[in-house]
């Protein structure tokens, strides 16, 4: 959540707010909810502009400012603390000190007691430029105030900071939340991922928990704890601004559902394992949303076809449970960024403990992947859409891979190319959900997991209120629901559950409700019969009807409203 991202100019005054923006506009998948950025002018005077709502809106407002500067920070934001406001977006400024920060200062409230500023904001990063200010205003250098500062920080930042009296400088520390730095011959650059850089610095370096960057008089040192400098490899940042292109397309997620099969294959072609699991008794994966549900999908298959335990679990849960780990488990932690804060706490608990962890990541060397004992790269591509799709795919084949199941590519792709030319009835279908105010998804089996998952869509994209429930379970309570303003859309590929998914189906018609149908014999979404094809399908087919039904709302498929792509906050 919010990217953040900080430009210092190292041989001449340069203006640097156009390439702000657009290295903002590669993170806006982090959230969108306001923006801004702060900079240094030739007489060294502070510059911040802020506004509310999508990149584009600053990049509006920024559109005819001489923006010539030594040195900016830009914020695109996913408000924690604070509404959605100008005062409340980054950068904040207190006196001649500007900051981005992205992650929870949790101790903001104790530490206001330091500082004798007034507050302009209601934000908890505020403490941060308020008490860089405070300590300097005591005597101490600007880079002494911030390395001061940090250590009385409490929770997590990946944080940027410059000072106008010291127009040269730009300060940067990680410590909870992701930050990379990267360097040619007249800029040094800091930002929350490599994507935000990709056309400005061709290597790039991750920094380490507690590491500091100090830029100044032309290069940059990276202090270990805030002390020691220590060197740290780059690599090259390979990320091009090609994939990050909507093409042909009109949004990204429907490009990236026409994704699929190549996500499938890719996976498949470019799989590599690194580790034994028949070593282990029990394989306990656990990840957060849809990632979430690739794991209940992959539990059912993979116990039933190799009788491998498999237990499933959010990770906002495990993590504070208390949870009794095993040495004979392995834990695998699923995740398309590899940066979702409660999956990478979830995996430090269990790293802690000296337990085997497994990564599966799309991210190249993001948190969870350089963390992991193991990892293992889904392979699906950038995916910028915030709700995912093709990552969904990917993370299943390389999950049921690593189970040693084997995978019958052609097929799976040819099932999911022949949803993806049923438009025709998947829009038909997506005009009938969207004339209902409630919708329940429904399946057994492995189509309780991709009804889930469809429910998880509808609400993130079309906000429609949706449950997504095992078909088994409905009449414990959500039958109660059904009259004729609610759409089941009932899930049911040709597998030995089918006929009881519809006897649910008719439970639901009898009182009422209203259906439809993807799967088996459908006359709504016809899926392929074929049992692991057909699952892959059915999940495209869910995808495809969500995309439908929020364009059909002239919905914003690519950024829906309060959320983001990289949950890096808990
Ligand atoms: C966010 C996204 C979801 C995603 C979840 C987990 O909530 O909007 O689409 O499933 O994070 O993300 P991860 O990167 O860990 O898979």
């Amino acid at each position: 959540m919010c990217g953040i991202v900080a430009i210092l100019n190292t041989t001449r005054y340069e203006d640097s707010v156009k390439q702000t923006i657009s290295a903002l506009e590669r993170m806006e998948y982090r959230g969108y909810d306001s923006s801004g950025i702060a900079f240094i002018d030739k007489e060294h005077t502070l510059h911040r502009i802020c506004s509310v709502g999508k990149i584009n809106n600053l990049y509006t407002k920024c559109s005819s400012i001489d923006g010539t500067c030594s040195a900016i920070v830009g914020h695109t934001r996913w408000a924690t603390h604070g509404i959605v406001t100008v005062e409340n977006a980054h950068p904040q400024v207190t006196g001649n000190i500007a900051i981005v920060h992205n992650g929870i200062i949790e101790n903001y409230n104790e530490l206001k007691n330091i500082v004798n500023e007034p507050f302009t904001s209601n934000t908890d990063s505020e403490i941060i430029s308020q008490l860089i200010f405070h300590y300097m205003k005591t005597g101490m250098t600007f880079k002494n105030a911030f390395l001061k500062t940090i250590t009385m920080l409490e929770g997590s930042y990946a944080v940027a900071a410059i000072c106008s009296d010291c127009p040269t400088t730009m300060l940067g520390a990680k410590k909870g939340s992701p930050l990379v730095v990267g360097s040619d011959q007249n800029h040094i650059y800091m930002a929350s991922d490599a994507v935000a850089l990709s056309q400005m610095t061709p290597n790039i370096t991750y920094l380490e928990e507690n590491d500091v960057i100090v830029a100044e008089q032309g290069s940059f040192q990276i202090l270990e704890n805030g002390t020691q400098q220590i060197h740290r490899n780059s690599v090259p940042n390979t990320i091009s601004t090609e994939n990050i292109d909507k093409g042909e397309y009109e949004d990204f997620m429907i490009k990236e559902i026409n994704e699929e099969p190549a996500a499938v294959s890719n996976a498949y072609n470019k799989f590599k394992c690194s580790v034994n699991i028949e070593k282990y008794s029990t394989i306990h994966m656990i990840a957060c949303g849809s990632s979430h549900y690739v794991c209940i999908l992959a539990k059912y298959i993979i116990e039933k076809q190799k009788k491998i335990r498999i237990i499933t679990e959010i990770a906002s849960e495990f993590r504070y449970r208390c949870p009794v780990l095993n040495k004979d488990t392995l834990y695998v932690f699923v995740s398309q960024s590899g940066e979702t804060s409660d999956t990478l706490g979830a995996m430090r608990l269990v790293l802690s403990q000296n337990m085997d962890t497994l990564a599966i990541v799309n991210v190249q060397e993001s948190s969870i992947a350089r963390e992991a004992k193991h990892c293992i790269y889904t392979n699906a591509g950038v995916e910028i859409g915030v709700a995912s799709t093709k990552t969904f795919v990917s993370q299943l084949v390389t999950l049921l891979l690593t189970a040693g199941i084997d995978i019958p590519v052609m097929e799976v792709c040819k099932s999911i190319n022949k949803v993806l030319n049923n438009t025709k009835n998947i829009f038909s279908t997506a005009q009938t959900l969207i004339k209902h105010k409630t919708l329940l998804f429904i399946g057994r089996g492995v189509c309780y997991p991709i009804a889930m998952e469809g429910a998880l869509k509808i609400k993130e994209i079309t906000y429609t209120p949706t449950e997504g429930y095992p078909s088994g379970e409905i009449k414990h309570g959500p039958i109660a629901i059904v009259d004729n303003t609610v759409c089941s859309v009932v899930i049911a590929i040709n597998d030995d559950l089918y006929e009881k998914t519809m006897s649910n189906m008719e439970e639901i018609k009898a009182r009422g409700g209203n259906i439809v149908t993807i799967g088996y014999k459908s006359n709504n979404i016809c899926i392929d019969d074929e049992e692991m094809p057909s699952i892959f399908a059915s999940i495209t087919a869910v995808h495809m009807l969500a995309y439908y039904a929020a364009k059909l709302k002239n919905l914003d498929v690519d950024k829906p409203r309060n959320l983001a792509k990289s949950v890096t906050v808990e």
